[in-house]
């Protein structure tokens, strides 16, 4: 495993948080919405993992009542099967317990099967699948864990 340093994310880290985001995504998050996150304090928690002064990975968390949901995650393709994807989710495990959450909650395309083996790793579970959720009317899945993960 590649140990990284998990941070908050800063303004100063939108345009790496961007290319990640083209990188990893058919359809990215836009730059304004990230810029508009990271400006306004009290919005979504955004976590990054940094190697070498480089941000590999990173990842986004709300929250609703008892509920945190994970609105986002992506890891650079070079930097895969490290378990830096698995860093950032302790991470954000541990802010969930903070806050004092029940369980996490996170949408995937029903496509992406790597994210659905990562996420069934950690003990997600499928809840209900959202017809026509994305942008492209790709079928999202709803996915739910108990709190604390069950991180390896
Ligand atoms: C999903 C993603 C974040 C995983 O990041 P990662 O840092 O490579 O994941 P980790 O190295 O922490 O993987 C932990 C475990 O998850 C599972 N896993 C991860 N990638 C996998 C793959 N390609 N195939 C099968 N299982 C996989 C494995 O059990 C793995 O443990 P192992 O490597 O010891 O076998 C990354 O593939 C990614 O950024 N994908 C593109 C963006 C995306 O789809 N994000 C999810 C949006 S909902």
């Amino acid at each position: 495993m590649q140990i990284v340093d998990i941070d908050f994310c800063v303004p100063d880290d939108i345009r790496s948080l961007v290319e990640i985001e083209e990188v990893c995504f058919d359809i990215p998050w836009e730059e304004y919405m990230i810029e508009r996150d990271l400006n306004e304090p009290g919005n979504a928690i955004y976590l990054k993992a940094v190697i070498k002064g480089t941000i590999a990975g990173y990842g986004v968390l709300g929250r609703a009542d008892d509920t945190a949901h994970l609105m986002n995650l992506a890891v650079l393709p070079e930097y895969r099967r490290q378990g830096i994807a698995l860093q950032l989710m302790t991470a954000f495990g541990e802010i969930s317990e903070d806050w004092r959450c029940r369980r996490m909650c996170l949408e995937v395309r029903s496509s992406n099967n790597i994210a659905r083996d990562f996420y069934a790793s950690i003990g997600f579970v499928y809840l209900s699948r959202i017809k026509g959720y994305y942008v492209d009317r790709e079928d999202a899945l709803v996915l739910t864990a108990r709190l604390p993960l069950r991180i390896p």
